[in-house]
């Protein structure tokens, strides 16, 4: 009974290693993001893509274009001055500016990032955190994935500075590639083919901030939603949970999030019955085909030596090792297993004694 001891042992630390949740990876590549066993290829929603909000100030308007490229940092077009652009390493990056019509006035108030790689700038790491949407958000039925990318910075006026984050809620459309209604934007980035708008004009508005009302701040709307942009803007403010960090919350539809598109071992494996387009499906398991192969070899070894052994039991009134289908051989196994690594170590040293097998 000692060696089915083993072989039991084994298999559970076989087991444990295949079942265990894969560690997290601190890069975020968006081709290969993984929960819950589940792979997407976000690649085609790389790029920078942009929305801007306004908000009316009273005299003056501060229009902000949000800027995100999940698969690389951000690089604006041109010779940028450096008050202007968010550091290298940027995801997210947010581009605030002051517009006045009636005084022709448009300037860059300031940029900073929202998300990124940026610890050699005081910010901090990417850190990404994925998650599925019907785990964090069930009761909005939605598919998709939600993501999480920190390390941005945001230094007040009164040099505090203030962690940033940004909250992607990746939504299941199977109708948008997610590219759809994008507003254009003053912020070039590369590789945006477009003109350098390389406009720069003084500032002569100093008074911006004397709309009064601190507690509630002028609503920030997104521009161009009469274009049903795949890209939302949901809201910008001081987090729920942890009111020193600020979180830039968007919502982003396509159909790279959907469950039927993502998965390439789930075809093969999974014989739940209905092969709809997965819109009903529920996510009851997420195991991997090979796993499924390792657990159906392992059942099927299970069953033919139970039933081997009944056999045996029944007809020829076995007992003991010869209850076991081939009991001879694998009680044989740890001696030849033992037997092959002695041969394996003699090998080894061997060739380093040149003692051995070598004649003499
Ligand atoms: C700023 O926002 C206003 C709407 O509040 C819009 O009419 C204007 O075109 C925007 N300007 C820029 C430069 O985005
Ligand atoms: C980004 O890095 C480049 C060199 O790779 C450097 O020339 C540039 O000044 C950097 N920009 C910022 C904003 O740090």
């Amino acid at each position: 009974m000692k060696f089915s001891t083993i072989l039991y042992a084994d298999t559970a630390l076989l087991f444990s290693l295949l079942l265990a949740p894969l560690p997290t990876a601190a890069m975020f590549r968006c081709n290969h993001v993984v929960s819950d066993g589940q792979q997407f290829n976000l690649e085609a929603l790389g790029g920078p893509h942009s929305i801007v909000t306004s908000q009316d100030m009273g005299n003056h308007m501060i229009n902000t274009t949000y800027t995100v490229d999940i698969c690389a940092p951000l690089k604006k077009k041109g010779d940028v001055k450096r008050g202007e652009q968010c550091p290298n390493g940027s995801r997210v990056c947010a581009i605030k500016r002051l517009i006045n019509p009636a005084e022709k006035v448009d300037t860059i108030r300031y940029a900073f990032p929202l998300a990124g790689e940026l610890a050699i700038h005081g910010g901090s790491t990417l850190d990404p955190e994925i998650a599925r949407l019907s785990k964090v958000d069930p009761d909005s039925g939605k598919q998709g994935l939600r993501v999480t990318l920190k390390g941005g910075y945001y230094d007040g006026d009164n040099h505090v500075r203030r962690k940033q984050q940004t909250v992607i809620d990746f939504v299941c459309n199977k109708d948008l590639d997610g590219s759809e209604g994008e507003h254009d934007t003053e912020d070039k980035y590369e590789p945006n083919k477009d003109p350098v708008e390389a406009r720069v004009e003084d500032e002569s508005n100093g008074d911006e901030d004397k709309d009064g009302d601190e507690s509630t701040p002028p609503k920030e709307v997104q521009l161009g939603m009469d274009k049903n942009p795949s890209l939302v803007f949901d809201r910008y403010g001081p987090s729920d949970t942890d009111t020193n960090v600020d979180v830039l919350h968007l919502t982003w539809s396509s159909k790279y999030v959907c469950e039927s598109e993502a998965d390439d071992g789930k075809k093969g494996g999974d014989d739940k019955g209905d092969d709809g387009d997965g819109e009903g499906k529920k996510p009851s398991s997420h195991w991997g085909a090979f796993t499924w192969i390792i657990v159906l070899v392992f059942f099927g070894t299970a069953a033919y030596l139970i039933f081997g052994s009944w056999l045996n039991y029944t007809r020829y009134g076995a007992r003991g090792w010869d209850l076991l289908p081939h009991g001879d051989t694998i009680r044989d196994i740890p001696y030849l297993m033992k037997d092959w690594a002695r041969r394996v170590l003699n090998t080894v040293q061997g060739s380093g004694s040149r003692g051995g097998y070598s004649a003499v």
